[in-house]
């Protein structure tokens, strides 16, 4: 996800009205532009990720596939970071997938959060994986690495990526096979669900790999496995081409520069919200 440094600045800058001073958590005020949630699930999946559910405001509303700006009520200044919404629009809780890092200025602190601790949120969502950004096709690829799962969790569940699409392919590279774990049970759950799993029979593909775990079936990163076709051989696909498929990235920087270089290379056009074109490209949270 991008930096969101632009509304870092504004929220620095805004006084808190008297109302959300008096709605402080940690004896710290929340001010306007943030909400507070309510931390309602945490899950643990290694020692570097986790998940957790919140409350959602009923005044928030956000495109699957969007980010915003998440921080703890633990300093007069909070240290923000992005973070996308990994359940889908419609969903009544808010859903996000973490990364830990030990001195993280955020994470070392988020990673300890229990139900009924407060997370702040700004209001405010935004990001360029949305499906407005993509011109109309028939294939969306969802390339993703670590938590750049996040947003496209959001999207596998919304009804209108499969409106748009006849087929939706989500990848997920990480370096163990226990990482793989939290998109691997969402998918499960869909399948099973009985309104979803119906929407997404034989359309969601979801295609997993690992480049640092020799006991995992599929090895290596999506781009080797993109560039030497072995992943259109796997799902019985075309080649990636402008004329058929879309493209949405979301991974550390490196994955994504990598990844649009394939596109371009195919003949894909990068898109925003203001252009839709081909691909469009997020990076993943990272400290
Ligand atoms: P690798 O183990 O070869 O670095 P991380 O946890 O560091 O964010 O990495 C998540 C996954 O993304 C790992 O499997 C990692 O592979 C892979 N990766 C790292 N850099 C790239 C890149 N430039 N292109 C594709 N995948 C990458």
């Amino acid at each position: 996800m991008t930096d969101g440094a632009g509304q870092e600045t504004r929220t620095d800058a805004q006084q808190p009205s008297a109302e959300a001073e008096r709605a402080g958590v940690g004896g710290y005020p929340i001010p306007d532009n943030v909400f507070a949630l309510t931390v309602t699930e945490v899950e643990h999946y290694t020692d570097r990720l986790f998940r957790f559910r919140t409350t959602r405001p009923d005044s928030f509303r956000f495109r699957s596939g969007e980010f915003a700006m998440i921080g703890l009520p633990n300093a007069e200044k909070p240290v923000y970071r992005a973070y996308s919404m990994a359940s889908p629009a419609w969903d009544e809780t808010l859903e996000f997938f973490s990364i830990k890092v030990p001195d993280g200025p955020l994470t070392q602190h988020l990673q300890k959060i229990v139900p009924g601790d407060t997370v702040l949120m700004r209001k405010k969502p935004t990001g360029t994986l949305v499906l407005d950004a993509l011109l109309p096709g028939k294939r969306l690829y969802m390339f993703s690495t670590g938590t750049g799962i996040a947003p496209f969790a959001s999207l596998i569940r919304d009804p209108e990526t499969y409106e748009k699409f006849e087929q939706v392919i989500l990848t997920h590279t990480c370096r163990l096979g226990a990482e793989l774990r939290y998109g691997e049970e969402l998918v499960a759950a869909m399948r099973d669900d009985p309104l979803v799993g119906e929407l997404v029979e034989g359309r969601l593909i979801h295609y997993t790999s690992v480049t640092r775990d020799p006991d995992y079936p599929r090895q290596g990163r999506i781009t080797m496995l993109l560039e030497n076709g072995t992943l259109s051989k796997d799902l019985d696909v075309p080649p990636l081409s402008a004329q058929e498929d879309r493209v949405m990235i979301c991974g550390s920087m490196a994955m994504l520069q990598d990844l649009k270089r394939i596109c371009l290379t195919r003949g894909l056009e990068e898109g925003a919200n203001n252009k839709p074109g081909h691909f469009v490209i997020e990076k993943a949270f990272a400290e």
